[in-house]
């Protein structure tokens, strides 16, 4: 087991970043540069926090959230690998796969010329691993803070045989309430809604949301862009790699079973996800490297 100190000798650098233990037991990295501050749990490779400095925090994260070994941080960036949802063949695995609550290790860390600070987190497999995804692979994940957020999931098959792979930076993003808002960028766009019996159906027009949303847009590469008339600002998420936009909100009575959202937690925030999920399943041949890559930066309105 790596202790905080000898993280914070061989990876921590000045001005820029520190490895720190919270109560509930997990470690972070807290990363403070010229741009913006981040948090980031070494489990799951889990970004908790973004906050371009002189901004409103980018990333939400629940007022309720738990730091404990073993479960998934509510906000932040939740890693779902190596499938989207429930597991395609045995229900009892985890939904949304493994990668979000089983320990990562910090690879590498640098200070960009740029004033940036960059991160890569490896997963550690183990037995439990292994035996929920037979494929040989490794998955790395690394984040650049700046005045943007980016961020990327690494996908290497090491073995012999053509693997699938269902995936999704599973994002919370902050807004001054959900009645404020509308998301653009998947106008005419096909989804499955998952409220109810699952529907396929077609977007028309920007998103607004005014109960519970559960919607995976498939076939699409394009930026979305959420426009956030409370604090006359738009995030806007660009990303390669991906052709599925899962948008999410729990509304009351799910939030309020959920036990993790707070009162009214929901209304504060929206999941834009990018990832590929449902048609969208990626096939990684043998030796191939698949990257994921999402971009979150903040415009005003
Ligand atoms: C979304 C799914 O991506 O994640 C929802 O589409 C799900 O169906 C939500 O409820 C939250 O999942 P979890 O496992 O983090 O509570």
């Amino acid at each position: 087991m790596t202790t905080l100190n000898s993280l914070n000798q061989q990876f921590g650098i000045a001005g820029h970043l520190q490895f720190i233990e919270v109560d509930g037991g997990l470690t972070f990295a807290e990363i403070n540069n010229a741009h913006a501050t981040a948090s980031i749990a070494i489990q799951g490779a889990h970004i908790a926090t973004f906050q371009p400095k002189g901004e409103e925090p980018i990333i939400w994260l629940s007022k309720l959230a738990k730091f404990v070994p073993g479960k998934s941080i509510r906000g932040g960036v939740p890693v779902c690998w190596p499938w989207f949802g429930p597991h395609a063949t045995d229900s009892k695995l985890p939904g949304h796969g493994y990668a979000r609550t089983v320990m990562w290790e910090v690879q590498e860390t640098k200070a960009l010329a740029d004033g940036s600070t960059f991160i890569r987190f490896g997963l550690i497999e183990n037995e439990t691993t292994k035996a929920q995804w037979p494929h040989a692979s490794t998955v790395q994940l690394e984040a650049t803070v700046g005045k943007a957020l980016k961020v990327e999931l690494i996908t290497k098959n090491t073995g012999n045989t053509a693997f699938q792979l269902g995936e999704a930076l599973h994002t919370y993003f902050h807004i001054s309430d959900v009645g404020n808002m509308t998301i653009r960028g998947l106008e005419g766009c096909e989804y499955i809604d998952k409220v109810g019996e699952t529907t396929r159906r077609t977007q028309q027009g920007g998103i607004v949301i005014e109960s519970e949303v559960d919607r995976v847009y498939v076939n699409t590469t394009a930026d979305c862009v959420i426009e956030d008339k409370g604090l006359k600002r738009a995030i806007r998420i660009a990303k390669t790699g991906s052709k599925s936009a899962v948008v999410w909100n729990p509304w009351t009575e799910k939030a309020d079973k959920m036990g993790d959202f707070g009162p009214q937690g929901h209304r504060g925030m929206v999941c834009v996800e990018s990832g590929n999920a449902f048609d969208n399943v990626v096939t990684v041949q043998a030796g191939e490297t698949h990257r994921l890559v999402a971009v979150y930066s903040s415009e005003k309105l």
